[in-house]
């Protein structure tokens, strides 16, 4: 199995973000977290932000929108050629419509779930999305302690897209460290996004190659 590190720049120097991304050159992808003020209560960056990042960032970029109204924004985020694309299941009534609009575009269509939100009427839907982000904190902030009782929805969805074959990728977010990667792991997440845990050591780089290592072990 694949082990996907994501570094969430939200940790990052928001003032000196190209050279954040130098630090962080053995990272999979660049996880890029957009906030709105009202689906949380923080705000972060938009379109334009993103869209300068896609033009500097040798790294692909999976953006985890955290705001209202993706059925207006979140093609906007696939066009200017974001890698993955992931809003969560409250934000749309058309969570289907809206993935198949961003794989159309040509970004993968991720569906994210908050700790209070339940697996089961999504796993129908699988087959439509390319991942699926399983929030181990209540978004909206970084540096926050990992959520173990959000493991069983990451179990029940292993196990259906291990008995579906589907080639769905398992995506954790929040609280992830070297201390917690391999509950995440063991659980069945196979994508660790890694935001203070990464730009919060000394030499990212190598944080970035140690998670990878303590999620396998
Ligand atoms: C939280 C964000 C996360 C955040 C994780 O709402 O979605 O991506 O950056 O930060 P850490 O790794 O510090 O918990
Ligand atoms: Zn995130």
């Amino acid at each position: 199995m694949t082990t996907r590190i994501n570094p969430s720049i939200l940790a990052a120097d928001f003032a000196n973000l190209e050279h954040e991304l130098g630090r962080i050159a053995s990272a999979d992808l660049v996880h890029v977290d957009v906030m709105d003020n009202h689906f949380v209560p923080n705000l972060t960056f938009g379109p334009q932000m993103v869209g300068r990042l896609q033009e500097v960032s040798p790294i692909p970029l999976d953006v985890h929108l955290m705001i209202s109204d993706v059925d207006r924004w979140a093609p906007g985020y696939a066009e200017l050629g974001a890698f993955s694309v992931t809003f969560h299941a409250e934000a749309t009534d058309e969570p289907v419509a809206l993935a198949r609009r961003l794989r159309e575009i040509g970004a993968r269509a991720g569906i994210a779930l908050k700790p209070g939100t339940d697996v089961e009427p999504y796993l129908e839907l699988l087959p439509e999305f390319d991942q699926v982000l399983v929030m181990t904190v209540e978004p909206g902030f970084g540096g926050q302690s990992f959520m173990a009782e959000t493991m069983p929805k990451l179990e029940r969805l292993s196990r259906v897209v291990r008995e579906t074959d589907l080639d769905v990728w398992l995506q954790v977010d929040g609280g992830i460290s070297l201390d917690t990667i391999g509950i995440a792991a063991d659980a069945g997440a196979d994508t660790f996004v890694a935001g203070s845990a990464v730009f919060g050591a000394d030499v990212p780089a190598e944080r970035i190659i140690a998670l990878r290592d303590a999620a396998i072990a």
